[in-house]
């Protein structure tokens, strides 16, 4: 069997770290005796979507990921473009490769683009198959806003997969809502979850927080959704709302480049850097976020990965978004839907430093065995494929 797997932008890669790592398992496990054919061939390729070191290569040397096969080295630009670079490289590196499964994860412009050119190629005749078995890993979710771009990318892979794996239980009724029939629909869990179980114990020794002097406790800040950084008004209020918060809790900021731009633009970044209750850096690696998220007493977040990783770790998160594609993470988890009304933020944060925010618990098979149910389940079909 072989595999293709997709990497392309940063909350991609901890995904994919997963999956490589259950295939070099499931390889590895394979009694002697097995035939050749019985291994999984792993053809990686990255897109290049994200392409500074701190925003993809720090991700792959942290966790262990195989370096790509394939660069496609796409880059950035507006939605068409970027979505269409990726296609027009990618088009002919499946040809050529000719994957028996092609496996997509998240919600990216990669995930979507690279689905899109799998679901209308055709191989060429001496291949066993027409076009490659299309698996969206991360599938179902759904923030009913179609406003984000993330919510088009997840409808339209979901539409075009073979199999879907889910990480929770509202995304099969999302799925079957849309029509796609069960039998497509496998819940595995989350594998985003996998790759922090997996790396705990190395994070503690991250030294970061010697490195950012951050000597008390203090709250982690990530902002980078379009719909509150590129707009000067939402951006302006958010800025205030973080300088206010400080005063009680100090923060850490770990600044997103979509945000650093939209923040000098609209000159909002000196207002942060003249704070000394709030430390700000550029984005940082895995090992040393995952080292901040685990020491901090609150999290507040536009990100849907963070409500996820928070949950699993219990520590109490402020979603600044009006919706959510993960309702389990406010459901069972530590999570909060907050949006971006000051008041209502600065309510929700006196609530969790009061020590009184609620105590969540950890949604089912969010168990570091998703990648291997993934595995074990696409080999089972195999045959059927
Ligand atoms: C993308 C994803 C989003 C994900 C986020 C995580 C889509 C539609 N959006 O948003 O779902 O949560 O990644 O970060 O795919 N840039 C750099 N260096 C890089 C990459 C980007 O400086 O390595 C800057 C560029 O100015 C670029 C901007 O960031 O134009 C935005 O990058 P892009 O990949 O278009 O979207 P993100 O906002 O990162």
């Amino acid at each position: 069997m072989k595999l293709m797997s997709i990497a392309g932008a940063r909350p991609n890669f901890m995904k994919i770290a997963s999956i490589a790592k259950a295939i070099e398992n499931y390889n590895n496990n394979l009694p002697a005796t097995a035939a050749l054919q019985s291994k999984i061939d792993h053809v990686l390729v990255h897109t290049g979507q994200h392409y500074d070191k701190k925003m993809s290569q720090s991700f792959f040397d942290d966790l262990g990921i195989p370096q790509p096969d394939i660069n496609l080295e796409v880059g950035s630009g507006s939605h068409a473009h970027q979505t269409a670079e990726i296609m027009r490289a990618f088009e002919p590196v499946l040809l050529r490769e000719s994957p028996d499964i092609l496996l997509v994860v998240g919600d990216v412009n990669s995930t979507i683009a690279c689905c899109l050119v799998g679901s209308k190629i055709q191989y060429t005749a001496e291949s066993k198959r027409e076009r490659p078995v299309i698996v969206h890993v991360e599938a179902g979710l759904r923030s009913y806003d179609r406003s984000m771009p993330e919510e088009v990318n997840r409808i339209l892979t979901d539409s075009l997969s073979d199999v879907l794996f889910i990480t929770e239980e509202s995304a099969k009724d999302n799925l079957l809502k849309e029509g796609i029939v069960s039998e497509k629909i496998h819940f595995s869990g989350n594998v985003m979850i996998d790759t922090l179980k997996n790396h705990l114990k190395h994070a503690e020794k991250s030294g970061i927080k010697q490195d950012l002097g951050v000597s008390s406790l203090y709250g982690l800040v990530t902002l980078h959704r379009p719909s509150n950084v590129d707009s000067p008004e939402i951006l302006k209020d958010l800025v205030d709302t973080l300088l206010t918060i400080s005063k009680k809790k100090s923060l850490v900021f770990p600044v997103h480049p979509r945000t650093r731009n939209n923040l000098e633009r609209f000159s909002l970044y000196s207002k942060l850097e003249e704070s000394s209750d709030i430390i700000l850096s550029g984005p940082l690696p895995y090992l040393d976020f995952l080292n901040l998220t685990m020491g901090a007493d609150l999290v507040i977040t536009d990100s849907g990965g963070i409500q996820e990783e928070t949950t699993y770790l219990n520590i109490p998160c402020v979603t600044l978004r009006e919706n959510t594609e993960r309702p389990v993470t406010v459901d069972v988890g530590s999570n909060y839907l907050i949006g971006t009304d000051k008041e209502r933020i600065l309510q929700t944060t006196d609530i969790i430093l009061s020590g009184q925010g609620k105590k969540g618990t950890i949604p089912k098979f969010w168990d570091g065995k998703s990648g291997e149910r993934i595995i074990a389940t696409l080999v089972s079909l195999n045959n059927n494929f």
